[in-house]
């Protein structure tokens, strides 16, 4: 089978990468990415031989064109990930979020060629704390940010594109990610890079907004169910009823770095801050049987810690240009 992997220098995309090569050894994969700030090659040394890689834009008409005409499915990654940065310049999240997914839309359509589209939870906008419902494939599109509009606009696109032209596709909104080369912009990350740098971690607002923490690995391998055995234009939730609040995962990760668990700092809030993210992932493990490996979502945080340990070199250049950028959008300490 021959893959088009958009995004693989990034987070979930390399990680993807990562388990297919590991344990689809007849799959050839090509990595379509522009290596903006969020993508790094290194990211990809490990596999650099089993993979071919294109550095390049999936809003160019011809250089998608090319690729998926050599392909049989396309793994679509590639995004503007980053709410924060999204509040700031909007621009390259349409960009890259719509018209990228309509430019390699319009190429699968051509070549007839199986397409998967990765998206996110944030599509069906927020719940209060105490609401006892979690997000299904029917809940309503209700999205709050650039990132999250631009997300739910691709994935309309997807879906109006499978509806009239008959493009093979299936989507996967999933809850946020952690684990290994997650860029320090992202929260755990942030937060881990903070305390083994000695800074105090940084909760935004009352720190008590939740997300549905999910190990990445886990995401790829429903990814990977979904290929295998997904019905074609079909949209499934990946969740690993992870629901914990912010505050309780800085708490986590100072205790398990030998710190006061106390020691963190209250910051500025983010602008339409999303109070909590939960997913019912019912239909993906009753369908296609798909589970969770990485159930202990301390486990998994200890594991992450001791990635970012032994690989400053990876995070270590980005940290500082990281940390002022959030300063020049105003993040200031208010308790
Ligand atoms: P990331 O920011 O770490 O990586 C994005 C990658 O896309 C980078 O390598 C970047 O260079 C590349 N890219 C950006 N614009 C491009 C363009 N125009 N052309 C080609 N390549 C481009 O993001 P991530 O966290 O790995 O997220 C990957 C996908 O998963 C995104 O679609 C995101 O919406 C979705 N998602 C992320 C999470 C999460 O928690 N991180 C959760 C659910 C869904
Ligand atoms: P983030 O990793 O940006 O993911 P998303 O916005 O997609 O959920 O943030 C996760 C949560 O952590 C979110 O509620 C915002 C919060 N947050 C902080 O409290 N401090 C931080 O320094 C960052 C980056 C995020």
């Amino acid at each position: 089978m021959r893959m088009l992997v958009t995004g693989g220098a990034g987070f979930i995309g390399a990680n993807f990468v990562h388990a297919t090569v590991a344990e689809r050894p007849d799959v050839e994969i090509t990595v379509l990415d522009a290596l903006t700030y969020a993508g790094n090659r290194e990211s990809l040394a490990p596999v650099a031989d089993r993979i071919r890689f294109v550095h390049g834009d999936i809003t160019d008409g011809p250089l998608v064109d090319d690729l998926v005409r050599d392909t049989d499915v396309v793994v679509h990654f590639a995004a503007e990930s980053h709410n924060d940065n999204s509040l700031g310049d909007p621009w390259p999240f349409v960009q890259t979020n719509l018209i990228g997914t309509y430019t390699l839309l319009e190429a699968v359509r051509r070549y007839d060629v199986r397409y998967h589209h990765i998206s996110t939870d944030e599509v069906y906008g927020d719940l209060e704390l105490d609401d006892p419902s979690r997000f299904t494939e029917s809940t309503p599109y209700n999205p709050s940010s650039p990132y999250s509009s631009t997300k739910a606009g691709s994935d309309m696109l997807v879906r109006a594109w499978t509806r009239s032209f008959g493009v093979r596709a299936t989507l996967s909104n999933c809850s946020n990610n952690y684990g290994p080369y997650q860029h320090v912009e992202k929260f755990v990350p942030r937060q881990i890079t903070n305390v083994l740098r000695g800074v105090r971690p940084r909760l935004y607002g009352d720190g008590r907004n939740v997300r549905d923490w999910i190990h990445v690995d886990d995401h790829n391998s429903a990814v990977w169910a979904i290929l295998d055995g997904g019905t074609i234009g079909r949209t499934y939730l990946i969740g690993a009823d992870g629901e914990t609040s912010n505050r309780e995962v800085v708490e986590t990760v100072l205790e398990l770095l030998g710190r006061d668990s106390q020691d963190f700092d209250f910051v500025t809030d983010r602008p339409g801050h999303d109070r909590r993210y939960a997913i019912d992932s019912t239909l993906l493990r009753t369908e296609l049987g798909w589970e969770p490996r990485f159930a202990d979502f301390r486990a998994g945080l200890e594991a992450t810690i001791e990635w970012y340990r032994a690989h400053e070199d990876w995070w270590g250049p980005r940290k500082d240009a990281t940390e002022a950028a959030y300063r020049a959008a105003g993040e200031a300490v208010t308790k």
